[in-house]
């Protein structure tokens, strides 16, 4: 890319996060999602240190100051009123001061912790500010591993598709069917009038997902009972390796502020997930799969979400073999890395976690396999993420056979991203 279009690209990005930017924190695109979500921010701090470290800050703390009293970052944090969305703060009900929903998302936040603190200019600020955030940080990771894994068995169970924040994926599709839809509350849409259906999930997965949410509200939003009261309790490889890269992440900052303690607990936790993930690889598939805890089996399912952990420190034959499922996908598809495999006919091009390309997901399998030395394959995807763009523009996904702009437009975290790839490619 020449440098003139390597600037135009961040003029632009930079505008639309200034676009969707609320003061304090950022909203993911106008219309389709008018509030704050989790991990949405993280990334967004990430664009966001490039041209205002002070507001890239701002957007974590925005996040940790809804921080539930035992520790649960929540997924949405509904900071105005916006009849546009559904399900809001109504359907909800978490009696929270500042409303919220009362399901988690994947915790980028200790990634994103670290990134900003050895980023910084202004160490002090840094310091002060990764200091006050760092116990917070750590609240999150503990109340995961003592709600989401009961037994202890090192690796933590998502109990609604949201969580994920790979809202319908293929791997749900077996254990849905155990969740029921009889008596919901009757409700009406607003994502597809914000969004093409033929895009977006479908009836049947919304009244589960209503379902499931109608059901923990009625246990009250008490997290030490949802885990074992939910049909759905699935271990997906992707979130458990953001959650273990988040605590060795956390460590790390620990460490360069002195605080060994809390450095040993997670580095602990980062272990202990570790080696448990390993139970979830497939050697039919060369990566690795969900498993549904109330079965007990993994999902034959070969997903985005088991590529996502080379983003932990996975054993470097495992990288390679992700890397060389990704090369396969690139001889079948015109853009990577599609969020399915594309031979399964479960495949679906254009909706939404079916099958598109994701950003976000191909920014955390790139910093994985550059770690694990697998550059070539790296190198292939932040290429086909900033041709996209310049295809397509900044959309919330891609169409990985046409590279057509999909779902919502302006995105925030799609902008960061490129703000990311552009800025690592300039370091060489
Ligand atoms: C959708 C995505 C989820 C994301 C949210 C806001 O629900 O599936 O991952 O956090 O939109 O962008």
């Amino acid at each position: 890319m020449t440098a003139q279009n390597t600037s135009r690209l961040q003029d632009l990005a930079v505008e639309v996060l200034k676009e969707n930017d609320r003061g304090t924190y950022t909203v993911p695109t106008k219309g389709l999602y008018p509030f704050q979500w989790n991990w949405d921010s993280c990334f967004t701090a990430l664009g966001q240190a490039h041209f205002d470290e002070d507001r890239a800050w701002t957007e974590i703390e925005t996040l940790f100051a809804h921080q539930w009293p035992d520790g649960m970052v929540p997924h949405i944090v509904f900071h105005v009123h916006d009849e546009g969305y559904f399900p809001g703060a109504d359907v909800w009900q978490t009696g929270r001061p500042t409303p919220t929903s009362g399901i988690t998302q994947p915790a980028v936040a200790g990634f994103a912790l670290r990134q900003l603190f050895e980023r910084s200019k202004d160490r002090d600020a840094a310091e002060r500010r990764a200091r006050t955030l760092l116990p917070k940080a750590e609240k999150w990771s503990a109340w995961f591993y003592a709600n989401r894994d009961p037994k202890g068995q090192g690796l933590v169970a998502i109990l609604h598709p949201w969580e994920a924040g790979r809202d319908n994926s293929i791997d749900w599709d077996e254990a849905f069917e155990r969740v029921p839809t009889e008596g919901i509350a009757p409700y009406t849409r607003r994502d597809t009038q914000h969004a093409d259906p033929a895009h977006r999930p479908t009836k049947a997965q919304y009244d589960r997902y209503l379902w499931l949410v109608e059901h923990f509200r009625g246990l009250g939003w008490d997290n030490s009972k949802l885990h074992d009261a939910s049909p759905f309790q699935i271990v997906d490889p992707g979130f458990n390796a953001i959650l273990i890269r988040g605590c060795q992440d956390l460590a790390v900052v620990a460490e360069a502020l002195g605080e060994t303690e809390l450095a040993t607990r997670n580095r602990a936790r980062a272990n202990k997930g570790l080696a448990a993930l390993e139970q979830l690889w497939s050697d039919t598939h060369g990566q690795y799969l969900c498993l549904d805890r109330v079965t007990g089996t993994l999902v034959d399912s070969a997903s985005i979400g088991g590529l996502i952990p080379v983003f932990a420190a996975i054993p470097p034959e495992r990288a390679k073999a992700i890397g060389a499922v990704i090369q396969r996908q690139a001889e079948r598809l015109k853009y990577i890395v599609a969020s399915h495999d594309p031979a399964d006919e479960r495949f679906d091009a254009k909706r939404y976690w079916r099958g598109p390309v994701w950003l976000v997901c191909n920014y955390l399998i790139v910093d994985g396999l550059q770690a694990a030395g697998e550059t070539a394959v790296a190198e292939m995807i932040t290429r086909s993420s900033l041709e996209l763009i310049e295809q397509s523009g900044f959309a919330e996904y891609y169409d990985p056979t046409t590279g057509e702009a999909c779902g919502g437009g302006r995105f925030t975290w799609t902008a960061a991203m490129v703000l990311e790839f552009l800025a690592s490619r300039g370091r060489g």
